[in-house]
């Protein structure tokens, strides 16, 4: 008895895990969807090293140690140069160089400079960041060796000095120099002088530096520039706080004709995203992921040629509502993982989409129309969102869509719908939600490994590829196929349980393979409503299932004993602190469980739907006591005079489902819950039940869209606490004594449904 009731509230913890989970991310774990540097290029590599190619080989010089720069005087007259063959490349790497070097003066043996002939520079791993006037420089890093230069002693500002590292790139023209690495040099400032005399730099990789003070000019000469990374810079200032880029002007990136721009992991400063909109129309690669941005103005994103974006990271940066209105030809692959969005609607009409990465939000559901309109769309990832079943045709409106990721969010019950509605699908992830046992859940499942027995393994890519230009590289698509390969094969599992071949049923459709292989224990396990146990999704009946047996003692065992391996430790503990400490709530719990078990009906029967996600306006619980008030008040005004559609549970329930099904099912059918609250509601340990239950699936799926009528004053000592923590948190509205007062009451309730109403409209509207 004791383990039933520890099962019983398994699903109450569930929930309650559910609520807390943690959403925050280390960002130096997660990669953009832009890459890395060493995905943009290919002459060098993750720590300045010269790739080894033949080319490369015959054309560079390397030096890595101080020491080395006194020979390169040497080495570069002696270069076996030819009309042809000019020293191209050079890596200067980890040299704890505090200077740029007067080394780009000297000659090869045709009398050409190295500021001449140079295309490809590395000077990975210096340190440039060192403010140490008194530091004296040997010969042949003496910058100021040079009569072209003219330190201005008077630049006494911070920043200004701080872009002296960079006098000596000012003393040449690199005439053909087409990429710069300073990457991780420590840099802290960039001056309107640092790269003036660049005329040919096409990318300019200044990533892992921390750079937080620009000049005005800095990259103004940059004209040929396409392809600027200012990622990964991390400032401090004096207390060790982080702190945001400083540009002298917003104007900074002006008239240049950049294509792409990274700024992934660098704390950029919500007030220089206007620096953005001066950046040329033709932008087609940006990644703002981990910005330290918020939301921004709707006309920030006016890049009518943008392909690759990355938001991720930045709270509610897509929370404004025409933010994409420019991209909607143009985008081709979002990420925007953790920022706090809501719904979808803001994707609608991003006829290019191939690629939408959505996790760690708070989703609550898929619109129809949004669906519809994607129509390229071949990925959507929406793990550690909050999106509920669905009653009707969604998923398949996306008629390219191949991967639909769902794992950790609130799907608790696999409708007759959804089950058609993703046949079409190649990869599909539903764990971490906390499934009612159903013959559907059976079905998917069952489709997943009959295909997987039988499937290879199909990487998705580009339906229209356009330019390969490695300045559009992405990781996208990488991303997902790389989850595909990793997947385990479940072809071995199917062989320790014999089971897998056998007993399919003929009648199952569906096309797709699990994509969360991995997470086998969640992926099996199911709550059967009437027991209260969990049990292996295995072990429930097809809907298809015609008088056959499932006979499979061996398995049960074994995922049993599994289960029971992982209770033990990991839940038992929680459970009874759980168990002590909500005592009276559980008991409550326990009986109504069973109650549950009592009241399941039977035969099944197809699920009522009519198309859209919500059928109803309010879910409306109540105990019986109430009854006669719900019918002849509530009902003839809220239906009649609102125009509220009501689901009750004594008429609108589905014939079919067990009446947790059917709560869980209607409350999430119902764009918002009205409980009705009274000393006898708080009696009956059904209606108690239903409460927490109205609590949780809020907390889960909804935030605000709660109304609690109570027809009597309840004194705190009789409130629950879930009761008391509801009266706290949501406005409630007292039903009055006096008669005259009751036209009072009803305008209030209206005013209360008719928010909820408009709040949630744009949700629904089909289109
Ligand atoms: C380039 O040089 C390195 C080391 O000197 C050598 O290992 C490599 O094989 C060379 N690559 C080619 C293509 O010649
Ligand atoms: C650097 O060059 C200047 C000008 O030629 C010279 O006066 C100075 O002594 C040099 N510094 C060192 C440390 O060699
Ligand atoms: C530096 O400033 C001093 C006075 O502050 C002035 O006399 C001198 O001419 C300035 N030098 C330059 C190079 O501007
Ligand atoms: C994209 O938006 C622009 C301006 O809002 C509009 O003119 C254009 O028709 C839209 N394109 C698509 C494919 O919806
Ligand atoms: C999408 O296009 C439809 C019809 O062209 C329009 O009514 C709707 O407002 C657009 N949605 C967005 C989010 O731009
Ligand atoms: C899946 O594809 C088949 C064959 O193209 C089609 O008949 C069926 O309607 C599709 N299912 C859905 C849900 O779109
Ligand atoms: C799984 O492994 C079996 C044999 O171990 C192999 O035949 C099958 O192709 C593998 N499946 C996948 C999807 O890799």
């Amino acid at each position: 008895m004791f383990l039933y009731e520890i099962l019983s509230c398994l699903f109450y913890i569930a929930v309650v895990i559910a609520d807390k989970r943690d959403w925050k991310s280390d960002p130096k774990d997660t990669k953009c969807l832009t890459g890395y540097m060493t995905d943009v290029q290919k002459w060098v590599d993750k720590f300045g090293t010269l790739n080894a190619e033949e080319d490369i080989n015959t054309s560079s010089i390397t030096i890595s140690s101080r020491e080395g720069i006194n020979k390169l005087q040497y080495e570069v007259a002696n270069f076996k140069c030819t009309q042809n063959r000019r020293i191209r490349y050079m890596s200067m790497v980890n040299c704890k160089l505090t200077r740029v070097p007067a080394v780009f003066k000297w000659r090869d043996r045709l009398d050409r400079s190295l500021a001449d002939t140079l295309v490809y520079l590395t000077l990975y791993g210096n340190d440039f960041g060192t403010l140490d006037k008194a530091e004296t420089y040997d010969v042949a890093l003496n910058a100021s060796n040079t009569h072209e230069i003219n330190i201005n002693t008077n630049m006494t500002t911070y920043g200004k000095q701080l872009t002296l590292w960079s006098v000596g790139f000012q003393a040449f023209t690199f005439s053909n120099l087409k990429e710069l690495d300073l990457r991780s040099c420590s840099i802290q400032a960039l001056g309107s002088h640092t790269f003036q005399r660049m005329p040919k730099l096409r990318n300019l990789y200044l990533g892992e530096n921390n750079i937080h003070y620009i000049e005005t000019n800095a990259f103004s000469s940059l004209t040929a520039l396409r392809h600027l990374d200012l990622s990964r810079n991390y400032a401090y200032d004096e207390n060790g706080q982080q702190r945001d880029m400083y540009f002298e002007s917003l104007d900074i990136l002006r008239n240049l004709n950049l294509e792409s721009l990274d700024l992934s992991f660098t704390n950029f400063g919500q007030r220089n995203i206007n620096i953005l909109k001066g950046v040329e129309r033709k932008l087609k690669r940006l990644s703002l992921c981990y910005a330290g941005l918020n939301r921004i103005r709707d006309d920030v994103f006016y890049f009518p040629s943008m392909q690759y974006l990355d938001v991720s990271g930045n709270y509610e940066i897509l929370s404004t509502p025409n933010v994409f209105r420019d991209l909607n030809n143009s985008l081709q692959i979002l990420f925007a993982e953790n920022v706090a969005m809501r719904n979808m609607n803001i994707f609608q009409n991003l006829s290019n989409l191939e690629i939408l990465k959505l996790t760690n939000n708070e989703i609550v559901s898929i619109p129809p129309h949004v669906a519809d309109s994607l129509k390229k769309l071949q990925i959507l990832d929406l793990d550690n969102n909050r999106i509920a079943s669905w009653f009707s045709d969604l998923i398949s409106y996306m008629k390219n869509l191949k991967l639909l990721s769902l794992k950790s969010n609130n799907i608790n019950l696999v409708t007759r719908e959804m089950y058609y509605d993703v046949e079409n699908l190649t990869y599909i992830s539903l764990s971490g939600n906390f499934l009612i046992c159903n013959c559907h859940a059976r079905d998917v499942y069952e489709v997943g490994l009959k295909n997987e027995l039988k499937q290879k393994t199909t990487l998705i890519t580009e339906l229209n590829r356009r330019a390969s230009s490695p300045l559009l590289f992405h990781t996208g698509f990488q991303y997902f196929n790389d989850i595909i390969r990793q997947r385990s094969n479940l072809t071995n599992i199917c062989k320790e349980s014999k089971k897998c071949n056998s007993n399919f049923s003929p009648d199952v459709v569906g096309n797709y393979v699990f994509l969360d292989t991995n997470d086998l224990t969640d992926m099996y396990e199911c709550l059967i409503v009437t027991d209260g146990v969990t049990k292996s999704v295995s072990e429930i009946d097809s809907c298809f299932k015609k008088n056959r047996e499932f006979d499979m003692p061996d398995e049960y065992i074994r995922y049993w004993n599994k289960f029971l391996l992982f209770i033990i430790p990991g839940v038992l503990f929680p459970v009874l602190c759980f168990v002590y400490v909500f005592r009276k709530n559980l008991r409550y719990f326990v009986i109504t469980m069973r109650n549950s078990a009592m009241l399941s009906l039977i035969n099944k029967k197809d699920v009522y739907d009519d198309g859209s996600i919500f059928n109803y306006d309010v879910f409306v619980s109540y105990c019986n006591e109430d009854r006669a008030w719900v019918l002849d008040q509530l009902l003839p005004h809220v239906e009649r005079d609102c125009n509220v559609s009501v689901c009750l549970h004594e008429r609108d329930f589905q014939v079919g489902l067990s009446i947790l099904e059917n709560i869980v099912s209607c409350m999430d059918r119902s764009r918002s819950i009205m409980l009705i609250i009274s000393k006898r509601f708080l009696l009956s340990q059904w209606c108690q039940f239903e409460m927490h239950l109205a609590q949780h699936r809020l907390l889960e799926t909804r935030r605000e869209d709660l109304i609690l009528i109570l027809l009597e004053e309840i004194p705190r000592r009789l409130r629950p606490n879930t009761l008391h923590y509801l009266m706290l948190t949501k406005t409630y509205i007292v039903w009055p004594k006096e008669e005259s007062e009751h036209s009072l009451f009803w305008r209030r309730m209206k005013k209360s449904l008719t928010t909820h109403k408009l709040k949630q409209q744009d949700n629904v509207s089909l289109a």
